[in-house]
């Protein structure tokens, strides 16, 4: 069954000169369909490059929106409309607004992981791996509103020093799971292990950790650490690429607080193979935005890119 599946989509690729653009928390039969595969930044830089004429992202919305903010003239396709991300539906458009209008000297700084609406109102963009970057490419005497996530920003701010910051208060609700008391039970049953964890964690998790970063970074610092055995405290679709990537090493999954294992992104798992290829095949649902908050949205994302280089 999941071999006719993925022939098929195979050859919905290539009749409808699609790619797939998968983030390392989509289902593992879906990574495997990926024609790219990545963390957020990468993602939409690949978007950018491609010149298929539709895009099928798997992932949440948020992400695909933002592929077809960069690539207007393409057809960009989401398998589940619905799928959602806690974080960005923390922030939306109309409250970021009221909260931007009490700060007007502030610039405004935006997580990708927020609708085309909130990133139509920000200066600049930042994604988890490129955050502390963008801060600093602020002059330090020019005060940051930053959004949506709290964590990721009280932990720029911890790195950069910068105290003329204020910071949304939105969460992930998956990497707010993660328990502190868990991973240090872990740690001393593991004791050689290190803690890997993403910033989107609470900062008690943060602060066990000796790797912090996107899922990209992640994936980087563990292949090129000495160490053979890691606590990952992120979402559980990244265990497939860092077992790939380095099948001599272990990775245990962090405990959360509410012993929830594995710790999912449910919309992220919305994407199933049977429902890419209904994707390709209805070539529908597209993702449509309004020209000028695309066009609003774009200088957020291009600013991001051109500081990253
Ligand atoms: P990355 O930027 O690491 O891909 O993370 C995206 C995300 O949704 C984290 O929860
Ligand atoms: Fe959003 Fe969290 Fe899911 Fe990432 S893991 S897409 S931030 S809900």
């Amino acid at each position: 069954m999941v071999e006719k599946l993925r022939a098929r989509i195979e050859e919905l690729k290539r009749e409808k000169n699609a790619v797939i653009l998968a983030h390392y928390y989509t289902r593992p039969e879906v990574q495997a369909v990926a024609d790219f595969l990545g963390d957020s930044l990468a993602l939409s830089i690949e978007a950018r490059r491609t010149d298929a004429r539709i895009i099928l992202f798997a992932g949440v919305h948020f992400m695909a929106e933002t592929a077809k903010v960069l690539c207007p003239d393409r057809k960009v396709l989401i398998p589940v409309r619905e799928a959602g991300c806690s974080l960005a539906e923390s922030c939306q458009g109309d409250a970021f607004r009221r909260f931007r209008a009490l700060y007007p000297d502030h610039k405004v700084i935006s997580y990708v992981n927020t609708s085309v609406e909130v990133k139509a109102q920000t200066d600049i963009c930042c994604t988890s791996s490129n955050a502390l970057k963008i801060v600093e490419s602020i002059p330090a005497d020019v005060p940051i509103l930053f959004g949506p996530d709290r964590n990721l920003g009280r932990y720029v701010q911890r790195l950069s020093g910068r105290s003329n910051m204020v910071i949304w208060d939105g969460a992930c609700a998956v990497h707010e799971r993660f328990s502190s008391s868990g991973i240090l039970q872990l740690k001393a049953e593991h004791p050689s292990a290190q803690v890997v964890a993403h910033p989107e964690c609470p900062c008690e998790v943060v602060a066990l950790a000796d790797y912090t970063g996107s899922t990209a970074g992640i994936l980087d610092y563990c292949g090129r650490s000495g160490t053979k055995e890691f606590i990952v405290a992120t979402e559980a679709g990244i265990f497939r690429e860092l077992e790939r990537r380095c099948p001599e090493k272990a990775f245990i999954a962090a405990p959360t607080l509410d012993g929830r294992m594995p710790n999912e992104c449910e919309d992220m798992k919305l994407a199933t193979l049977e429902r890419i290829v209904d994707c390709l095949e209805r070539e529908s649902p597209e993702v449509t935005i309004d020209e000028e908050v695309r066009r609003a949205a774009e200088r957020s994302i291009l600013r991001m890119i051109e500081v990253h280089g």
